[in-house]
């Protein structure tokens, strides 16, 4: 596989479409201060997500693993004024990282970060009685995705766009036998996706600086 050729294309579109502004630098440069892992959406990614909450004119936006804010800025960026995102992260290092770098983006008001374990905190949402959101990003741990995938679904109404990324996993996904837990999480939610009357769904491979990977995409029916 010309990884390195995908990777070269990708700094190449960055390039020719200016994707990346000094706020969405400093995020990774914010990563490598605070010796968090580089994980984050690429740029490309990051204008996709954009792109597509703009698409579904999305008002209210749940994401699950900020890490430092990079998705959830690109995400953000797309709500209107009087837009809400709440993104979920379990770790409070993250989280706070995270807080800086959505104040230096000026969205400090429309963005939630919630410090909490995803499985702990999406009932309490449920709780609260929030609002159906129109986009939902599940990026955080891979093991338990199914349960979020099942979360988003109660969490959603009709045409809600549910996304999932590192679906593909350099192509692991392909075994049955994998004992990497990620691997098989991500195998039981791209079963799950494909079983479920609730949406209709595709899954896009991706590669690029972020390596091999892929995102799921799904409509709520
Ligand atoms: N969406 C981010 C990257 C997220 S990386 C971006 O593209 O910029 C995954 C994040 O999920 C990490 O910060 C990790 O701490 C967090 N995480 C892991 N387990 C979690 C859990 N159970 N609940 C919420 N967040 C979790
Ligand atoms: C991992 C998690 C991510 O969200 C990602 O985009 C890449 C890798 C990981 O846990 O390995
Ligand atoms: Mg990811």
């Amino acid at each position: 596989m010309d990884i390195e050729l995908f990777e070269q294309v990708d700094r190449y579109i960055e390039s020719v479409l200016s994707l990346e502004d000094p706020v969405l630098r400093a995020v990774d440069q914010s990563l490598d201060e605070a010796e968090l892992p580089r994980i984050s959406v690429s740029p490309a990614q990051g204008k996709f997500l954009h792109l597509l909450a703009r698409l579904c004119s999305a008002r209210r936006i749940l994401e699950l693993g900020t890490l430092g804010g990079y998705s959830t800025i690109w995400l953000a960026r797309a709500l209107p004024a009087d837009g809400r995102l709440i993104t979920i992260e379990s770790d409070a290092v993250h989280a706070g990282v995270a807080k800086r770098n959505i104040e230096r983006a000026g969205l400090a008001d429309r963005i939630e970060v919630r410090i909490g374990k995803a499985l702990e905190v999406l009932p309490q949402l449920q709780a609260e009685g929030a609002a159906p959101f129109d986009l939902i990003f599940i990026d955080a741990d891979k093991p338990p995705y199914t349960e979020y995938f099942q979360w988003a679904l109660r969490l959603s109404r009709p045409g809600t766009l549910i996304i999932a990324d590192n679906v593909v996993r350099d192509g692991d996904i392909l075994d049955a036998n994998s004992d990497d837990e990620r691997v098989q999480g991500a195998r039981r939610f791209n079963a799950a996706l494909g079983a479920s009357q609730a949406v209709t769904a595709t899954i896009l491979q991706l590669a690029g600086v972020k390596g091999y990977d892929g995102m799921a995409l799904a409509v709520v029916k």
